[in-house]
């Protein structure tokens, strides 16, 4: 990739002058940088492939039934949001409708990310109703995956488990409450709390059930053991359950999203960003969980009604931002393969995506510079 001039000299300015970036201004420099990374990744792109990671100077690429293909589209949306630039916005409409024909594809749970992602932020900010069918259609899918014996929404159809289900699935549920049975999120985030949660609030990252409906494995499959806790599913459930509080408004919610936060603040290190396992201190940082969390813990701080909690949780996210969006973690343009964030971790036991940008990363970085902002 060509190198652009270097975006970050407002930042060394600012330190240079010994005062602190204000967020209106890093949220300024952030949306400039995605201006120009996000478009020239999507040029880069032909129209079956969207982007995943960029290792060894290349751009690695995915078919979009894979569960990252509206991460893209969606990052290109929010930076639409921000920017109100119209190429951006026509490079958003180019990546959403690579992925209009997935419905009628084999599906998992991850529609849900797919979908809202893409279509539900098109069809947020544009108004365009041709994207309700797609949104409808997906939903309907994702809750055709429920059984009622079980309770539960099957995360992966794989000859490995019964009826896997992983604690990301969680995020897939916003897909039912905004276009589909919000009966069947409730059910499944209900049952979720009872199963997948340890009794400090960590979370396990798959539970297999058997057809009665009762657990037959609780196990990891992204994280070091088992028994701890893998970042980003701490992340997944925490966002997960407050989104669940703001559709529905039921406090149980609320309080599972409350304990987690609770769980999850003294925990992670000074500057806020996780190592991807929360027993593996030391090892690479997973900058997607501090992402995710960060988008989460700002709209926690807006739904407890703990004074206490959701300062902190404010304070948190600041840090989480601050801390991504400084050289360590944030791309100079030109550079990273059109990515915003160095420095994520997909499956270090799978030794796939160790230490590279990810494109949900960039997604939850810039939702949450939005949602700072608001
Ligand atoms: N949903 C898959 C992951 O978080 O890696």
């Amino acid at each position: 990739m060509k190198r652009f001039p270097v975006l970050a000299v407002a930042l060394m300015a600012a330190v240079a002058c010994g005062k602190q970036e204000s967020m209106p201004q890093l949220t300024e420099r952030v949306f400039k940088l995605a201006s120009v990374q996000l478009p020239w990744q999507s040029s880069q792109l032909d129209d079956t492939h969207i982007g995943r990671t960029f290792e060894g100077d290349t751009l690695v690429t995915t078919g979009i039934t894979y569960w990252v293909s509206g991460f893209l589209p969606g990052s290109l949306w929010l930076t639409y949001e921000y920017t109100g630039d119209e190429a951006v916005k026509q490079a958003a409409w180019k990546e959403t409708r690579k992925l209009q024909n997935l419905v009628s594809r084999k599906t998992h749970h991850d529609i849900g990310f797919q979908l809202m992602c893409s279509y539900g932020n098109a069809y947020r900010l544009t108004g365009d109703t041709t994207c309700l069918s797609i949104l409808r259609a997906g939903a309907d899918k994702l809750a055709g995956r429920f059984d009622t014996n079980i309770g539960l929404i099957k995360s992966w159809d794989n000859d490995k488990w019964n009826y896997p289900v992983i604690i990301d699935n969680m995020m897939n549920l916003e897909l039912l409450t905004e276009y589909g049975d919000k009966d069947v999120a409730i059910a499944h985030a209900r049952k979720t709390a009872v199963e997948h949660f340890r009794d400090d609030y960590t979370t396990f990252h798959l539970v297999d059930y058997a057809a009665d409906g009762s657990v037959i494995k609780k196990q990891t499959v992204q994280g070091a053991e088992d028994g701890s806790a893998w970042a980003r599913g701490q992340a997944w459930g925490l966002y997960g359950y407050t989104m669940m509080a703001r559709e529905t408004g039921l406090p149980e919610f609320r309080e599972q999203a409350e304990k987690i936060a609770g769980m999850l603040l003294p925990r992670l290190p000074e500057d806020g960003i996780p190592y991807w396992d929360f027993s593996r201190v030391g090892e690479e940082r997973d900058a997607s969980a501090g992402a995710i969390m960060a988008s989460a813990f700002i709209e926690l701080a807006g739904l407890t009604r703990d004074s206490v909690l959701s300062k902190e949780c404010r304070q948190m996210a600041e840090k989480q931002l601050r801390t991504l969006a400084s050289p360590e973690y944030l791309a100079e343009a030109g550079t990273n393969g059109g990515f915003l964030l160095k420095h994520s971790v997909g499956h270090k036991p799978g030794n796939s995506e160790v230490d590279v940008p990810v494109t949900y990363a960039d997604y939850y970085f810039l939702e949450a510079l939005l949602r700072y902002r608001n």
